[in-house]
């Protein structure tokens, strides 16, 4: 009998193909919203692999519904925050994931959101639209510039080496970072500087946060934080929203403790469309979209389904964190 799977969502199109080749049972949820849990949790059972989202949780629980025969876990995603580690570890589960392939797509969006930010696109937009657009005004809507001026990067990763490269090209003249360890080649490829978190908000010009979401990162973006920023910096997270103390953030906007912030991640996901956030006017928020380029997407995809099948195969996984 071919091994059951279950995949939480339709896949992009190239790797839902490549799904439906699998030599395998596969059950797959095909609605376009969130598989509910009641039902993943009756799915799972007799379950070798199971193919998730960023937004299924996967814990003691998951893993206890599925039994003893599972024999792989495969995220189509870079984080892995909503994967209990010691769940995983201590069955000893290989857990699949998709990192390289969206860099560049996250990058491009967390460049776009700085740039977005510091040239007050929102405003601007909704200027245009409300009719208080009357003449060229030599004081309006005035951003900043990246000439240089110096960029920090919490977190000096793949996604947080490609931003600082493609800001760099924006006339960036100076590259910080900071995060558990000095990473020597990164900071060789961008003459970056391996400092503090507080020297690196003291001194940056543009905050952004590349960082995993851990217990070491949850809320480091405190009022405190934002209060050792200097008052025209713009704050950018594509990373995770737990890793802001979100209403600390509102505070920090309300009490002018830093020019602008643009997110591609909030807590709670989907945000909701009455969050003080949306109406400070210096705060872009667009809706988890770092990775969401066509191609993109198809490759993660394509990951995904990769590590599924090598780990029903008994395989090692050819993307795998564990
Ligand atoms: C996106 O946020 C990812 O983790 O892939
Ligand atoms: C701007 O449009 C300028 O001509 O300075």
């Amino acid at each position: 009998m071919p091994p059951r799977v279950v995949v939480t969502r339709r896949l992009p199109p190239t790797s839902q193909a490549a799904l439906e080749k699998l030599d395998a049972d596969i059950y797959q949820w095909q609605e376009d919203c969130a598989m509910p849990r009641e039902t993943l949790l009756k799915e799972v059972k007799g379950a070798q692999g199971i193919l998730c989202m960023l937004t299924d949780k996967v814990d003691d629980e998951l893993l206890d519904s599925a039994g003893q025969q599972l024999k792989v876990v495969s995220t189509m995603s870079v984080g892995y925050d909503h994967v209990d580690m010691e769940a995983i570890k201590k069955r000893k589960l290989p857990l699949g994931y998709t990192p390289d392939v969206l860099t560049d797509a996250t990058a491009d969006l967390t460049a776009l959101l700085t740039l977005s930010a510091a040239r007050r696109i929102k405003e601007s937009i909704d200027a245009v639209r409300n009719g208080e657009w009357r003449e060229w005004r030599p004081n309006w809507l005035c951003g900043s510039q990246f000439t240089q001026k110096t960029l920090g990067v919490v977190g000096l990763g793949r996604i947080g080496e490609a931003v600082a490269h493609r800001l760099k090209a924006f006339g960036i003249s100076q590259v910080l970072y900071s995060g558990r360890s000095e990473k020597p080649e990164a900071s060789k490829r961008l003459q970056a500087q391996f400092v503090s978190f507080d020297e690196l908000l003291a001194k940056s010009d543009y905050v952004i946060v590349c960082c995993a979401l851990t217990k070491e990162t949850k809320e480091m973006f405190n009022y405190d934080a934002f209060k050792k920023m200097k008052r025209s910096a713009v704050f950018v997270n594509s990373a995770r929203g737990g890793i802001v103390q979100q209403d600390d953030l509102v505070r920090a906007l309300e009490d002018d403790l830093i020019a602008a912030a643009g997110l591609d991640v909030t807590t709670p996901e989907p945000l909701p469309t009455t969050s003080k956030l949306l109406q400070l006017p210096n705060c872009i928020v667009v809706p988890h979209i770092g990775s969401a380029t066509l191609e993109t997407r198809d490759q993660m995809g394509l990951m995904a389904v990769k590590n599924l099948e090598a780990g029903i195969q008994d395989k090692a996984l050819p993307t795998s964190v564990l």
